[in-house]
């Protein structure tokens, strides 16, 4: 069964976990665990690249991490995440699609709803994953989308037509709970939620957060599961200390 076919399958049964990755290693790691799915998502220009919102990664940039995640994860499928300008028509869309999919990745993601784009790429039988409510790319400040009823209403109404069009799954970003719950409720692709509440019908987080390698960044959807990043930093201090103190290298890593 393809694997678009099976995470569609878990609608109402099991929850759907999905990571980020940039990297080969963190690719392999996460190849050895029991998640559904690995997004290489544009999120890297914060996490890797270190810029303030998503807006400046590039095609080629998304397809270096593509072809380097993929090469790591040999049974989780890769989701390759579309940068933005990089489907501003249907036939840019899927020139760009097509040459993701040569990277290795098995399926891609699109921020908002756009009829035509998704249409045109569901045609050539790309899986594509769509993403409603907060989207990094076109927003001007990350916010907890759709409190109010109007608002909600727009949400709802695209993740309707996204789901019509055919896509295998949705993200639905930082939107309220009551919201994530009725889109949900109403489509037939699984819900992947970030920031969405406990009734998605799975849950994505970006990788750097979930094992606490960035401090500054709290919101509170964000639940750490480590903190690497106190790991890192006594990792190297005590690397530091015994080369100051002459500690390492020692007799046992020393070649004789
Ligand atoms: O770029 C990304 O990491 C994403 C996830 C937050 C869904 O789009």
């Amino acid at each position: 069964m393809k694997f678009d076919e099976k995470i569609r399958k878990t609608k109402g049964k099991c929850k759907v976990v999905m990571l980020t990755a940039y990297d080969y290693l963190t690719a392999r790691i996460l190849d050895q665990t029991p998640i559904d799915l690995i997004l290489v998502g544009d999120s890297l220009a914060m996490t890797f690249q270190g810029h303030i919102n998503t807006k400046k990664v590039t095609m080629s940039q998304i397809l270096y991490h593509s072809t380097v995640v993929a090469r790591g994860a040999e049974k989780i499928p890769v989701i390759g995440d579309m940068p933005i300008a990089s489907y501003s028509t249907p036939t840019q869309a899927l020139r760009n699609a097509k040459r993701l999919l040569k990277t290795g990745t098995q399926g891609i993601k699109i921020e908002g709803n756009h009829p035509n784009i998704v249409q045109s790429l569901i045609d050539a039988e790309i899986p594509v994953m769509g993403h409603v409510g907060l989207l990094p790319q076109t927003a001007e400040s990350y916010q907890v989308q759709g409190k109010e009823e109007q608002a909600a209403e727009l949400i709802f109404q695209d993740a309707l037509e996204l789901d019509e069009s055919g896509v295998f799954s949705m993200v639905l970003e930082c939107i309220p709970e009551t919201l994530a719950r009725r889109i949900t409720e109403n489509i037939n692709a699984p819900t992947i939620g970030i920031g969405a509440g406990k009734f998605c019908d799975g849950q994505v987080l970006v990788i750097s957060d979930v094992l606490g390698l960035d401090d500054r960044f709290t919101p509170k959807f964000l639940k750490r599961y480590a903190n690497l990043n106190e790991t890192m930093r006594k990792a190297v201090e005590l690397f530091s200390d015994e080369v100051r103190s002459g500690v390492y290298p020692d007799d046992e890593h020393t070649y004789h």
